[in-house]
C-alpha cells in the first residue's frame, strides 16, 4: 500500500484529482468505480474544476458506482444517482448512458445484483476503484461481520451506519434500512484503489484497517491484500501516518 498524509484539504484534493486525471488523459476510455458520502466531495468539485478549465474530459470514461439505497426513489436528494448526477455528471462531458448505479428500485432485487455484476464482468475491470470507509471499517457497504459476500448483493444497514448517514436525512426514521453494494470480491478486481480517508474521527479505523490485521471485522483491511492501492489521509486521518 502507498499511505500518504496531505497536510493540506487542498493537497488532499489536489492529490486525489491528479491521480483520477491522468489516468483518464492516459487512457480515455477508462472505466471508474466511484464512490459517494461525505469525502469526496471535494474531489468531485476539483474533478468538475478542472473540466471547465479544459484540462481533463469524461466523454469517453464509463463509471460504475460502488452501492446505492434500496427503496429511496432515484430523483429522491438522497439517493446516490442524484448526489453523482448533482456532485460530477450533470457538470462534465460524460453522458449519463455512460455511467451506472445500481438500481435500488428494482422490482427484483436479486435480478438487479447479478446484472451489475454480470456487467462489470463483461466490461471491467475496473481501472481505478475510488472508496471512502465508515467508521467501522466499511467499504461500499460491505459491513463488519463473520463474513464477507464477494458479488453484488443486498445489505442490511448497521445502525451505526444509519445513524452516521442520518445526518444527510430529516431523522434516522427516513434513512433506508438496506442498501445494494458491490461485494469485497468485485471491489478487488479492480486495477487499482484509491481510499480517501478525512477527518480526526477516522484516524482510528485508519490505523486499524491500514495496519492491523485482515479481518472481516474491519473489511477495509482487505485492501491489505491488494496489490495496487493509494491511500490519501488528511492531517486528521493521518494521526498515526506521519
Ligand atoms: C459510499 C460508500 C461508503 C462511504 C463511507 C464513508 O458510496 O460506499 O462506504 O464511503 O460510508 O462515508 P463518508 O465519506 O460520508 O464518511
Amino acid at each position: 500500500m502507498n499511505i500518504y498524509t496531505l497536510d493540506s484539504e487542498e493537497a488532499f484534493v489536489q492529490t486525489a484529482a491528479g491521480l483520477i486525471t491522468a489516468l483518464v488523459t492516459s487512457r480515455p476510455r477508462a472505466k471508474l468505480g466511484l464512490a459517494t458520502g461525505s469525502t469526496p466531495v471535494g474531489l468531485y468539485a476539483k474533478l468538475v474544476d478542472m473540466h471547465r478549465q479544459g484540462l481533463v474530459s469524461f466523454a469517453g470514461v464509463t463509471t460504475y458506482n460502488l452501492d446505492e439505497y434500496v427503496g429511496l426513489p432515484e430523483q429522491h436528494s438522497e439517493s446516490y444517482r442524484t448526489f453523482m448526477n448533482e456532485k460530477l455528471f450533470k457538470h462534465v462531458d460524460i453522458s449519463l448512458d455512460q455511467t451506472h448505479v445500481p438500481n435500488g428500485n428494482a422490482a427484483d432485487l436479486e435480478q438487479e445484483c447479478l446484472r451489475y455484476d454480470r456487467m462489470l464482468e463483461e466490461n471491467g475491470p475496473v481501472d481505478l476503484q475510488l472508496l471512502g470507509i465508515g467508521h467501522n471499517g466499511h467499504i461500499g457497504f460491505n459491513e463488519p461481520g463473520n463474513h464477507l459476500i464477494g458479488g453484488t448483493h443486498v445489505v442490511p444497514l448497521k445502525e451505526e451506519t444509519r445513524v452516521a448517514n442520518a445526518r444527510f436525512f430529516d431523522s434516522l426514521d427516513e434513512v433506508p434500512t438496506h442498501a445494494i453494494t458491490m461485494g469485497a470480491a468485485t471491489i478487488m478486481k479492480s486495477r487499482q484503489i484509491l481510499l480517501l480517508i478525512r477527518g480526526a474521527d477516522k484516524a482510528e479505523i485508519a490505523r486499524q484497517a491500514l495496519t492491523g490485521p485482515i479481518t472481516t471485522d474491519c473489511p477495509a483491511s482487505l485492501l491489505q491484500c491488494h496489490p495496487n492501492v493509494v491511500v490519501l489521509l488528511d492531517e486528521g486521518a493521518g494521526r498515526y501516518f506521519r
